[in-house]
């Protein structure tokens, strides 16, 4: 959602150290960007509208002094996307900035109350009561730092991390269901949403726990909760996470994670020592239940058919927004897999938790292995496909297929049929398929500009994909587009189809492939134009996308890719960025 950074160092100025930091983390939100540092006993704050690269450029931000700072970039919540909601946030005296991510749910409230004493408040944020409420306690308990930032946290309702600057050079943080990390180098601190933001200069790292509270004084960091009682949290060494961010020579980091995808296929398979847990989990619960949001969902989705086609065991998938309001039917000694990227997403954490309640068993498939997720599960299976930078998911939904299709072929006696021969071609397949770059850029260059709609088809473990495919052309290029089962064509999306749709056609030869064809023919006759993507050509197809001939069920890993480099390049049509989508973020930390 938002992305914050807290430094202090002893030989390096903050402000561009703050600037990289911040286009690390960019991907958690980029309307807004802003940078506090304190110099001379002076904090002096510096923000704006835009990404950060944009928006450095004109208020240069390296000409704020001081070796003590703080950033942020933000996805608006709470008030327009304009300079004065940028963070960080002053209080009344400027003494104190404060940079937030998250919601505070009561800030109405304590808004009212702060402004009836007196407080003036220059922004429409919610993050803004927190330099107030900060300053008010300063006063009441004579610049007691520790007193304050305690009572502050204790008042504020909602999900939050945010961290503070004093002008005396003291920061603080808190961590109140949003993540907040400290990174430990030789010469100085940080507080950051993600490692990503201090990977550079350490891969020490203390993951902080709900409630815990830090400040960093004097170079040394120390830990409490709100009862003001010492917190001891251990000092990890962060490890895949140093895989490269940088986009090499890729135009995009999307395009770059689409062709990363042959390498990293089977890092989710080869790097987990987990599975038999994870499978014993399964097989031990009376209910088996699969949850995740966006891209995870649909991947869910593919999980449910396989475990069902294969291994014979029932599931149900659930959206985690939706999770809430089914929970109360949970049996005790169900089994939840949550599937996230992330590991962040509040509607998974949300999810998972009240199934906690319910005496679940959590079960997660994540790429961060620190992630909030990782850290409330019974078992965990990492992707280690490494950061995925492009908002929207591309080597992170295969890289959750391989988990899924490898946990579904252990608890079906290998019927997935997953042996090294199979790997290898899967491997080469995915890298033949790649190689439709060129093709689908000719295609993509040739439809109407105008196009409004698209539609994507398939039936049983290619629907999955069809939604995948949908999902990536609306965040990349903003275009209405609809999976659709191909089955259901003909009970309602069959009268959106005139002259000017276009219909993708996921139509490998199996045993959906005959169906698909009658719904082609059908689509055909209304006008509609038709890519078919397939292993074998049809007449039907107006643009034909060819994939290699695979064992059945492996296609839909296969078949993903043309849509993956589709949505790609439609945005490059439209003109808008594909790594980072307007109004979009990569971790969703906000129910
Ligand atoms: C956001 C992103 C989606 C992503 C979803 C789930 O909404 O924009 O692209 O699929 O979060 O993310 P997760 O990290 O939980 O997989």
């Amino acid at each position: 959602m938002c992305s914050i950074i807290g430094y202090k160092g002893q030989f390096i100025e903050a402000a561009p150290l703050l600037v990289e930091s911040l286009k690390k983390m960019e991907y958690r939100g980029y309307d807004s960007v802003g940078i506090a540092t304190m110099n001379n006993g002076k904090i002096l704050i510096s923000k704006g509208v835009g990404k950060v690269a944009e928006v450095d450029k004109i208020l240069e931000f390296a000409k704020l002094p001081g070796q003590i700072g703080i950033g942020h970039t933000r996805w608006a919540t709470h008030g327009g996307v304009s300079d004065k909601n940028a963070h960080p946030h002053f209080s009344c005296n400027s003494d104190i900035a404060v940079v937030h991510n998250g919601i505070i749910e009561n800030y109405q409230e304590l808004k009212e109350k702060l402004s009836k004493e007196g407080h003036i408040f220059k922004s429409q944020t919610d993050s803004e009561v927190i330099p107030h409420l900060l300053e008010k306690y300063c006063k009441e308990f004579n610049n007691d730092y520790k007193k304050s930032i305690i009572y502050t946290c204790k008042i504020l309702k909602g999900s939050f991390a945010f961290v503070a600057i004093f002008k005396n050079g003291l920061i603080c943080g808190a961590r109140f269901d949003e993540p907040l990390i400290i990174g430990i180098a030789n010469s100085a601190l940080f507080l950051s949403s993600d490692v990503l933001g201090f990977l550079k200069h350490t891969d020490k790292a203390i993951f902080l726990d709900n409630g815990d509270i830090v400040t960093i004084d004097n170079n040394k960091y120390s830990i409490f909760d709100i009862n003001n009682k010492k917190v001891i949290r251990p000092i990890t060494q962060v490890a895949w996470e140093l895989g490269s961010t940088e986009k090499g020579k890729y135009a995009h980091h999307t395009l770059k994670e689409i062709h990363e995808q042959p390498s990293i296929l089977f890092n989710s398979i080869n790097k987990n020592n987990d599975f038999q847990q994870f499978c014993k989990f399964i097989k031990n619960a009376s209910n088996v239940y699969i949850t995740g949001s966006g891209t995870s969902y649909h991947s869910g989705l593919l999980a449910k058919n396989l475990l069902a086609k294969f291994a014979k065991i029932k599931s149900e998938v659930i959206m985690s927004s939706e999770f809430q309001y089914m929970s109360d039917t949970l049996e005790t000694n169900s089994a939840i897999i949550a599937i996230s990227q992330s590991g962040e997403t509040a509607d998974v954490i949300h999810a998972v938790k009240k199934a906690k309640e319910h005496g679940s068993k959590i079960l997660s498939i994540i790429n961060i292995s620190t992630s909030s997720l990782a850290r409330i599960s019974d078992s965990v299976l990492v992707l280690n496909c490494g950061p995925e930078i492009g908002v929207a998911a591309t080597k992170s939904f295969i890289g959750q297929l391989m988990i899924i299709y490898n946990v579904v072929n252990l608890l079906s006696g290998n019927q997935l049929s997953l042996n090294k021969i199979n790997q290898k071609k899967l491997v080469t397949d995915i890298e033949k398929t790649l190689e439709l770059d060129e093709k689908i850029k000719t295609i993509v260059s040739m439809l109407d500009s105008e196009i409004k709609d698209i539609y994507i088809l398939g039936r049983s473990l290619h629907y999955s994909i069809a939604l995948e495919g949908s999902l990536k052309i609306k965040e990349l290029a903003y275009i209405h587009a609809e999976g659709i089962a191909a089955g259901e064509l003909k009970h309602g999306p069959l009268a959106l189809i005139d002259a000017k749709s276009l219909v993708i056609v996921i139509n490998p030869v199996d045993e959906t492939y005959k169906d698909v064809i009658s719904s082609t023919h059908e689509i055909k006759s209304r006008g509609a134009k038709i890519i078919g993507i397939s292993n074998k050509n049809h007449e039907l197809y107006d643009n034909y996308l060819q994939i290699p001939e695979s064992i059945d069920h492996l296609y839909p890993i296969v078949e993903v890719i043309p849509l993956q480099i589709m949505a790609y390049y439609l945005s490059l049509k439209m003109q808008v960025d594909p790594d980072y989508p307007r109004n979009l973020a990569k971790s969703v930390t906000v129910k």
